[in-house]
């Protein structure tokens, strides 16, 4: 990895974190707050290497229909991701798909994922019922979580974490990973060592293996005969069995005469949840802000708008006139002032609210200030890269490159452990070898 200044061997980093956005558009407040701001912390942060990019495949599992906007939509995001701090020179920022290795794992994994665990997440049983301006019931969204996984586990390095941020609502998400990983590497990880199993020197162990792996454990005969080649893939198999049901540590401390014929491949790494408290920030009408509900304040959105839409701001419903006392604790523009404004302004605007001796027109123009002040240098690095599209794209190109070296490892790691190519194309020509003597 040496030039790449990633992983335990370029950086020293033995934790990593792996976040995208499907490409709907230009970026919000809430998105800043809700994920942003938390991504250019991390990295900043010198136990971790990040991995942040653009899931522009997922966008395709609810907007198959229509995709003349994905393009746009893809440079738009890597252009706020940068006007939000994102550092190409501190995290990878790519595009899904442009390292292809995401869509091999995907299809690598849906094989072992069993329907039920698919069917049953939250998220998609709701939006199946609620979405009704497209048709949901296709492969490709059922299968979200599943390539929401390869991208993340794309990323395992042996002795490197692997952490997800998410809030609260994500985590069962990064639950589910973590078992398609465990079920993927229970099939995949755990091989016996054929060479050792089939030299005469542990025939007594290579004879219970057969016994109690390949012949009826219960059965009462005697078999005094030791493994056979053919056998022990069978074995393998059942053992493999054994290990999903009690777990490879135990199986091994019960079977501790057995571990060293072992090999155990860590071929994916688990993720892990690594839970962030963000503010609230709600839309401008109290609700969640998003794009759809135009609610929200781009990060790209300019002083007039800005000083527009927060007039007809939302606040604590029970201020009907002037002279009504209000309560901040219930009012969006309060929430917005915690983020925006000084500890002067909080205690001015909440004082006020709560005597009626400031207006509700005055408390909203303030916190405007405050918010345009704090755009103002997101604003201009974007419109520098607004400016230089070509750049936005090379700083893609560039990560995608990246962040494809790794995968492509990650993918030899992984077929071999499915299928075993290498072993076999050794094992051929091995055979070619000897025959032409
Ligand atoms: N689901 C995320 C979104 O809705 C995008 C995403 C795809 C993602 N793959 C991921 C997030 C892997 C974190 C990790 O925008
Ligand atoms: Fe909200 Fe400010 Fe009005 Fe109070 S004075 S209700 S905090 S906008």
């Amino acid at each position: 990895m040496r030039g790449l200044r990633l992983g335990k061997e370029g950086g020293g980093k033995t934790k990593r974190v792996v976040s995208g956005m499907r490409p709907t558009g230009r970026l919000h407040i809430g998105h800043y707050f809700g994920a942003l701001q938390n991504w250019v912390r991390l990295q900043n942060h010198p136990e971790y290497d990040c991995f942040y990019f653009i899931a522009d495949w997922h966008a395709l599992t609810s907007d198959y229909a229509d995709t003349s906007a994905v393009a746009q939509n893809t440079i738009e995001i890597v252009t706020d991701y940068l006007a939000a701090g994102l550092d190409p020179q501190k995290s990878v920022l790519f595009q899904q798909s442009q390292v292809p290795e995401h869509a091999e794992l995907h299809l690598l994994l849906s094989m072992v994922t069993p329907l039920g665990w698919l069917e049953r997440v939250p998220t998609y049983k709701e939006a199946l019922e609620n979405v009704k301006d497209k048709d949901l019931h296709n492969y490709g969204f059922l299968g979200y979580p599943c390539l929401q996984t390869a991208d993340i586990v794309i990323y395992s390095e042996e002795g490197i974490a692997l952490f997800v941020p998410v809030g609260e609502d994500q985590v069962s998400h990064v639950e589910l990973s973590r078992e398609i990983v465990r079920r993927f590497n229970g099939f995949y990880e755990v091989r016996l060592n054929a060479a050792m199993l089939l030299d005469s020197k542990n025939a007594e162990i290579a004879e219970a293996v057969r016994n109690k792996y390949v012949v009826d454990p219960n059965s009462a005969y005697s078999f005094g005969s030791p493994i056979s080649s053919e056998e022990i893939p069978i074995a393998e198999s059942h053992i493999r069995s054994v290990i999903h049901q009690v777990g490879l540590e135990n199986f091994l401390e019960t079977e501790n005469k057995l571990a060293v014929f072992i090999v155990v491949n860590r071929v994916l790494e688990e993720p892990q949840v690594m839970l962030t408290q963000t503010p609230r920030i709600p839309g401008l009408d109290g609700r969640k802000m998003s794009k759809s509900y135009g609610n929200a304040i781009a990060l790209s959105e300019s002083d007039d708008d800005i000083r527009k839409k927060t007039k007809v701001m939302v606040t604590d419903p029970a201020r009907k006139r002037r002279t009504d006392p209000g309560n901040p604790d219930v009012c969006p523009v309060y929430d917005w002032h915690k983020l925006f404004s000084s500890q002067e302004t909080l205690d001015w605007a909440a004082q006020g609210c709560r005597t009626a001796g400031i207006g509700c027109i005055e408390c909203k123009a303030k916190m405007a200030d405050h918010l345009i002040q704090w755009i103002a240098p997101v604003r201009e690095r974007r419109i520098e890269y607004e400016k230089h599209p070509a750049r936005v794209l090379e700083i893609i190109d560039a990560g995608s490159k990246k962040a494809r070296t790794i995968a492509q490892q990650t993918m030899g790691r992984v077929r071999e452990a499915v299928f075993g190519w290498e072993k076999k194309r050794k094992e051929i020509s091995g055979d070619t070898a000897a025959n032409a003597d």
